[in-house]
């Protein structure tokens, strides 16, 4: 079973490699699939500059020989072409649960800065409906009135995130994805949450066994799938 999902998080992450073409500017998520990304991007020797998610795929991508420039280096208006990144949970309209890494609050401005954020996911990802729980980022400033007005939520104990945020998850159910966003959205203290909607998203591909299924979303409503 792993090796199945790990086979299926390797063909969506080829499959992506070959989405990026010479020239672009491109958003390199985190986690074990968007790993799985950087050997076949850095096989394909092209002339690109890519913006990491987080300081281990920042190493990683280095190490493989590819161009890492930082997100503020960027000239205005600090767009990129793409994104490809992982996710926890994709439900059947697009919206995404990230954040299984800590590194939601990069995730998130990167993606939201990019012409194309393409998903990549194993089968197992995808779901019916979105479960708690959703990474947060918490400010450590007050953070005691932070975590009384959330409620249900669990600190994950792990180290802070490279912007000094406390890494945490929302243990509250909920049945409306949009609300609970916009809940956490507005929540003072909440630096980010792990809750990425359809309108960020432009494409899923999900591992099939050794097929790759490409789903498009378009503001909310996912497109047929077809395979690669
Ligand atoms: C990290 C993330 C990851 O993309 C998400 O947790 C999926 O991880 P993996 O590819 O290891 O299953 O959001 O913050």
């Amino acid at each position: 079973m792993t090796g199945n999902i790990e086979r299926e998080k390797q063909r969506a992450a080829e499959a992506a490699a070959e989405f990026v073409e010479d020239g672009m500017t491109v958003g390199l998520g985190t986690g074990s699939t968007a790993a799985y990304l950087l050997p076949p991007l850095a096989a394909r020797k092209l002339d690109i500059r890519c913006v990491a998610t987080s300081p281990s795929t920042s190493q990683a991508a280095r190490a493989l020989g590819i161009t890492v420039v930082s997100f503020a280096g960027l000239e205005a208006p600090a767009r990129l072409d793409m994104t490809i990144d992982g996710a926890d949970e994709v439900d059947p309209s697009g919206w995404l649960v990230k954040g299984g890494g800590g590194a939601h609050t990069r995730e998130k401005a990167v993606a939201a800065a990019s012409d194309r954020f393409i998903v990549i996911v194993s089968a197992n990802k995808l779901v019916d409906k979105l479960t708690p729980p959703i990474p947060l980022e918490l400010a450590e400033f007050g953070l005691a009135g932070t975590l009384a007005r959330l409620g249900s939520v669990r600190l994950r104990g792990v180290t802070h995130s490279p912007d000094g945020g406390v890494i945490a998850d929302y243990t509250g159910s909920f049945e409306d994805t949009k609300a609970l966003a916009a809940w956490l959205s507005g929540m003072p203290g909440v630096v980010e949450h792990g809750l990425f909607p359809p309108s960020m998203v432009s494409d899923v591909l999900v591992g099939r066994g050794d097929e790759v299924e490409r789903i498009t979303i378009s503001g909310g409503a996912a497109g047929t799938g077809a395979s690669m």
